[in-house]
């Protein structure tokens, strides 16, 4: 039951994200995502000191969010059930130029 819901929702993601590609999602992040990281991060630890500080995403999606996260100086994580998402967002991060700080799994062929 719980597996046919979630190739269910698996196979919404990626319809949408194959139908609109990178306007599927937001394209910059979520305004409490940056609230909470101003408050607890940006204003208290230096960016040349978040290196060691792991961040990790579940259902990423496009990296709207990680992009930033990863700009920031954090080491960054995404994962999604969507291989479209995946792709997109290395697209993503690419274009912000993170895409060697960035790595992502897919559920069933990788663990952290
Ligand atoms: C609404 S989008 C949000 C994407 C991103 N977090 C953002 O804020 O821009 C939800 C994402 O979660 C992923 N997702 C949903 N259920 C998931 C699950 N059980 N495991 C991993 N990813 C999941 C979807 O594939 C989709 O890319």
């Amino acid at each position: 039951m719980a597996e046919k819901r979630i190739e269910i929702v698996k196979q919404y993601y990626e319809d949408s994200y194959k139908e609109k590609g990178l306007n599927a999602q937001r394209l910059y992040p979520n305004e409490e995502l940056l609230r909470f990281f101003g408050r607890e991060f940006f204003s208290k630890i230096d960016r040349n000191k978040r290196g060691h500080i792991k961040v990790l995403e579940l259902g990423c999606g496009s990296c709207s969010n990680l992009w930033m996260v990863s700009k920031e100086g954090f080491d960054s994580y995404g994962l999604d059930l969507s291989e479209e998402a995946v792709n997109l967002g290395q697209e993503m991060l690419s274009y912000w130029g993170m895409q060697r700080k960035f790595r992502s799994w897919q559920h069933g062929k990788s663990s952290l």
